[in-house]
């Protein structure tokens, strides 16, 4: 514990990008697997978060516990077969994850395009399965290194142990705060001309059109959803905001239809699994939330889906006006919404 600095009373507005005031009783940094267990050792009983960028948690009260940030930042990559144009790279926890989009890009291997620009870090891309642009971490992944928070017994989980959801995993549902995950392996593609880029969802093929682009590269797919991205969602270091608030709901075809017959224009999208997803920030827009303030907490005024803090807000703001959104969609639509953020 020489080396491990512990700083009490420590103010996180800072490291999550709602960038609401709240304050740990204890934090610690750590840069490797040796810290990472001195850091839980200290902790005892008491309780522990592990923190990455922040991007996707809401504290609605001060924390009593310990925050633990994983700092490691290895990168390795070999190939998967020495015939195969497939490599395995592996990124640690602690790395920023649009930076591991660029340089893998950057090395010529493709998968992560689509990935662009998420917030956050790798150790917490498994832990909702982010997802965005008809792409989801799932897709690419080979494996995730973990920490048994008791024994300290160190696994490697595969893509089924994972139980992958739409935004979802084991990490947030069954075996919650049990791991600590230490670093991601993922299977990607030598971007050769053999290799296609996922062009299907959304605007992605117009926006490629306008750009007169008609073999496009994974960098052309990143430089695109980079744009697009930027032109919907509020710049966290501008307006405080963890992305879409809510999941967009699954319904069975007969609500759909039901939804359908009186809201002709609402956005619906098949699933695998004969149901359908709705489009959450429509049915956020429809219900007037759009811009809207409460306290000092606002509905983005470009994507409902995104709630945000201008400025003042505090969490329990935040989550008063996730809350007063539930109740609304509930009773106009009779949907229930899901959070997505992580509320401590
Ligand atoms: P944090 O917010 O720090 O933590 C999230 C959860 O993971 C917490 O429960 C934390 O305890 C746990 N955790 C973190 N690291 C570890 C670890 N090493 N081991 C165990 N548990 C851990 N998400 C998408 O899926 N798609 C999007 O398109 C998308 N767009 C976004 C846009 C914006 C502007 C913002 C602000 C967020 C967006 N998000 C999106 C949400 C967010 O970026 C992701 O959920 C991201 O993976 C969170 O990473 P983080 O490091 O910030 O996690
Ligand atoms: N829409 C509205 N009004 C709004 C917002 C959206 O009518 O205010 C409509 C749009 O017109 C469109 C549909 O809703 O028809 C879907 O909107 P968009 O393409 O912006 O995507 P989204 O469903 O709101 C999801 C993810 C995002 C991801 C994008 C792109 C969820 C909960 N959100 O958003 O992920 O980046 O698709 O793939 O699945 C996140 O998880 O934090 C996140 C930002």
């Amino acid at each position: 514990m020489e080396t491990l600095k512990v700083h009490h009373n420590y103010s996180l507005q800072s490291l999550t990008t709602f960038q609401v005031p709240v304050i740990a009783a204890q934090f610690m940094e750590v840069n490797n697997l040796a810290e990472l267990i001195s850091a839980i050792q200290y902790a005892g009983d008491q309780p522990i978060l592990i923190l990455g960028g922040g991007s996707n948690l809401l504290f609605t009260h001060d924390y009593s516990g310990i925050v633990i940030q994983l700092k490691s930042q290895g990168y390795s990559k070999e190939k998967f077969e020495t015939s195969s144009n497939l490599w395995k790279v592996t990124a640690d926890a602690g790395m920023n994850w649009d930076d591991l989009v660029e340089r893998t890009i950057s090395e010529g291997l493709g998968g992560l395009e689509n990935l662009s620009l998420i917030p956050g870090t790798v150790g917490a891309s498994p832990i909702q399965n982010i997802g965005a642009y008809g792409v989801e971490l799932k897709d690419t992944l080979l494996s995730v290194q973990v920490l048994n928070r008791k024994d300290f017994t160190i696994h490697s989980l595969s893509v089924e142990d994972c139980k992958f959801g739409y935004r979802d995993s084991i990490f947030k549902n069954s075996e919650k705060n049990k791991w600590v995950i230490l670093s991601v392996t993922f299977l990607l593609s030598q971007a050769d001309s053999s290799y296609s880029v996922n062009t299907g969802y959304g605007n992605i093929q117009s926006a490629l059109t306008n750009k007169n682009i008609l073999n496009p590269t994974s960098k052309d797919i990143r430089d695109i959803v980079c744009e697009i991205r930027r032109s919907k969602l509020p710049d966290p270091q501008l307006i405080g905001n963890a992305g879409s608030f809510f999941k967009n709901p699954e319904v069975s075809e007969e609500i759909k239809n039901e939804l359908i017959h009186q809201w002709p224009d609402l956005p619906v999208y098949p699933t695998a699994n004969n149901n359908y997803k709705l489009a959450a920030g429509w049915l956020i827009e429809k219900a007037g939330w759009k811009g809207k303030w409460h306290g000092n907490a606002r509905v983005h005024e470009l994507q409902a889906l995104v709630l945000t803090n201008p400025g003042k807000a505090t969490g329990k703001e935040i989550y008063a006006l996730a809350l007063s959104i539930q109740n609304d969609i509930r009773n106009k639509f009779g949907v229930k919404l899901e959070m997505e953020v992580n509320i401590l």
